[in-house]
């Protein structure tokens, strides 16, 4: 969803801090979510106001193994 948002001009971030306090029963009721579904990937989603710098990765150390 993320990157399907981003090919559209959508920016968005993955709030994995949210997840606990929407896990409440009550609220999974009203937002339509069938019996037995929880709430894995909480996405905040909107118009980027400008470019965002990306910023230095760490090379990283990769190992194939066969
Ligand atoms: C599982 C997961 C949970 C995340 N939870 C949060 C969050 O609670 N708050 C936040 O600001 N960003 C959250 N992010 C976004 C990361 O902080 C970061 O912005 C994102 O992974 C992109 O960074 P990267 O390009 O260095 O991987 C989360 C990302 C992932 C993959």
């Amino acid at each position: 969803m993320m990157l399907a948002a981003q090919s559209i001009g959508i920016g968005s971030c993955w709030i994995g801090a949210a997840q606990k306090a929407l896990m409440d029963e009550k609220l999974l009721k009203e937002l339509g979510a069938p019996e037995g579904y929880i709430i894995v990937a909480p996405l905040i989603l909107g118009y980027p106001k400008g470019e965002t710098e990306i910023p230095e990765r760490i090379k990283p150390e990769v190992v194939w193994v066969k």
